[in-house]
């Protein structure tokens, strides 16, 4: 029955790697403006790495903040102060051109604009990079070999935006060597800086009971958080056999990039016996984690044992103490009422 399952475990692991491996990452920063009126605008940046973000900005002091240990990739100093340079001066002018031109693109306070700049890193290695400039979530232009386009759906509205954003030469220069060189560089080394700090992260597993699901019966659940890449293979066994009726939870991100995962069983109270929650995972290099119910409810029962026994004698102490206590007559001085 083991050497069945060792290349199940085999076949599913290895399907889990090419998921992995098939899918797109991507670095995108997000630039987003809400304009209320002629003199007031309120402005968020992010950069995020695929659903994790990886930089914030702080506005006093114009900086990038790195909210991960990793989030830096090989950029230089010079290059991160450069960066900051230029994101500061953009912040302040792209408002103010959209100010300037609002009533000429037909913008109607209040509204929001959205820019989404960045790169994908495709499964192949081919490198496609974007620029997508949205007013009230639909999108008028994007980048193209060094010009602004207009977006089909944007109408003449676009094409306004367009023309406009078209005579900025210099700026057109600046987004096209983001764009096709320090994009694609930064993916690749944050993507490195990103895989090597989860290669340190090993999931943890633990159980508990879920709730209850009727008369003499349990949910048994078993949790497992802190992985990554996100395959895993997580069952509850008896001996060698998988328990058919395992289900799971969808698999959530945690904060940090990695996964959380419950796997549920549902079974007689009494038909507990020998069941154990089994965990494998490419960081785990073969010693899956084995969480076994019994040991889990004995521990408890030491817990409960531990804390009993001390209370049973403290107790009886107390009752002993007291007994003696009413053999002997009170010094007066400790009642003064009496
Ligand atoms: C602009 O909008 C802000 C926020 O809603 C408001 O406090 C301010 O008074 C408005 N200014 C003008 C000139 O309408």
């Amino acid at each position: 029955m083991l050497l069945l399952h060792i290349p199940l475990l085999a076949v599913l692991l290895a399907a889990g790697d090419n998921e992995d491996a098939f899918q797109e990452e991507i670095f995108k920063i997000i630039y987003s403006s809400s304009f209320y009126n002629r003199s007031w605008v309120k402005t968020r940046r992010s950069a995020w790495l695929d659903d994790l973000q990886t930089h914030g900005w702080d506005s006093n002091s114009n900086r990038i903040i790195f909210l991960r240990p990793w989030s830096k990739g090989n950029l230089s100093k010079k290059e991160i102060k450069e960066l900051e340079e230029l994101f500061h001066v953009f912040c302040i002018y792209m408002p103010q051109l959209i100010q300037r031109h609002a009533s000429q693109w037909k913008f109607t306070y209040p509204f929001e604009i959205q820019l989404t700049v960045g790169c994908e890193l495709h499964p192949g290695g081919a490198m496609v990079d974007f620029y997508r400039f949205a007013y009230q979530g639909s999108e008028l232009l994007h980048f193209q070999n060094n010009s602004f386009l207009p977006s089909p759906k944007g109408g003449t509205r676009a094409q306004d935006v367009c023309r406009v954003s078209n005579q900025y030469h210099s700026t057109k220069i600046i987004i096209q060597r983001l764009l096709s060189d320090t994009c694609p560089r930064f993916l690749l080394s944050v993507l490195d800086a990103w895989k090597a700090d989860l290669q340190r992260v090993k999931p943890e597993a633990w159980l508990s009971n879920g709730p209850n699901p009727g008369p003499d019966r349990q949910m048994l659940v078993c949790h497992v958080s802190g992985f990554h890449p996100k395959p895993i293979w997580v069952k509850w066994m008896r001996g060698e056999q998988v328990q058919q009726r395992t289900q799971q939870s969808d698999t959530l991100p945690n904060a940090d990039g990695t996964w959380y995962l419950q796997v549920f069983l549902e079974v007689e109270a009494t038909e507990t016996s020998g069941l154990y929650c089994r965990v494998r995972h490419s960081s785990l290099g073969g010693q899956d984690i084995i969480l076994y119910l019994e040991r889990h409810r004995s521990s408890r029962g030491w817990i409960i044992v531990a804390v009993m026994v001390p209370l049973v004698l403290l107790t009886a102490l107390a009752f002993w103490l007291r007994k003696r206590w009413s053999h002997c007559e009170p010094p007066a001085s400790l009642f003064p009422l009496e």
